[in-house]
């Protein structure tokens, strides 16, 4: 597609968000060219959604590789000879080191199952849980050094219902991450977002908040 948005998607699991953004594009939602899929596991469900779609794959996994910087700097590679203007790390269960980072700063994307900057890291919705919280919800943000701590450009809010479990909580995240996804690339396939002195600008205003998915699947300040 002509213009296109040249996307490339990591996963390590079920790669249900891949799947949103290939729909979607399927559709005629999102103007991106997702060129190739990556993952370290070679199980991983996402990487057959992939080749389902026709997008080529690649598998690196991290025990093959003699550390950790190895194994980051064969993902720099690989990622760079995909010449992406946008990465999404879509349940990347990886964490990325600097020689990844660099390259794509500003370019990179990750979805995160909380309400940062509350629950970096894993176990979110337990944790969200213990601590009585009345909304959930998932973000999604630049990338930099700092383990889920990069510039917030979007989120997702639920509510937390009587009753609920991690992985009930989990289950009703999971559309809405999905709408939550491709609302945030279109951003990006639209050139309407980019990362600026730490911050977020979008439409070329700065914002300290993030973008909140409303009912329409859109986004809003
Ligand atoms: C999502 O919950 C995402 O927030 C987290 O990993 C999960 C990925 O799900 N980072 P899937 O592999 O896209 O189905």
């Amino acid at each position: 597609m002509t213009g296109a948005l040249r996307t490339t998607v990591l996963v390590s699991g079920s790669g249900s968000n891949l799947q949103a953004l290939i729909d979607a594009h399927l559709a005629g939602r999102l103007n991106i060219h997702i060129g190739h899929v990556i993952s370290n596991v070679a199980e991983a469900r996402g990487l057959r959604r992939a080749e389902q779609a026709g997008i080529p794959t690649s598998v690196l996994k991290h025990g093959d590789f003699a550390d950790r910087d190895a194994f980051d700097r064969a993902l720099a590679l690989l990622i760079a000879s995909c010449k992406p203007d946008l990465v999404v790390l879509a349940g990347f269960m990886r964490i990325i080191g600097p020689a990844v980072l660099q390259p794509f700063r500003g370019r990179m994307i990750n979805l995160h199952p909380s309400l940062l900057p509350l629950y970096r890291g894993t176990d979110t919705y337990q944790r969200a849980l213990d601590a009585g919280d009345e909304r959930h919800g998932a973000s999604m943000h630049f990338v930099t050094e700092e383990l889920d701590g990069g510039p917030l450009i979007s989120q997702v809010v639920i509510p937390v219902i009587a009753g609920d479990d991690a992985a009930s909580l989990a289950a009703r995240l999971a559309p809405m991450e999905h709408r939550l996804v491709v609302a945030t690339v279109e951003l990006f396939a639209t050139h309407r977002v980019e990362c600026c002195d730490g911050g977020v600008s979008i439409d070329g205003r700065i914002h300290a908040m993030p973008l909140q998915l409303q009912a329409d699947g859109r986004l809003h300040p």
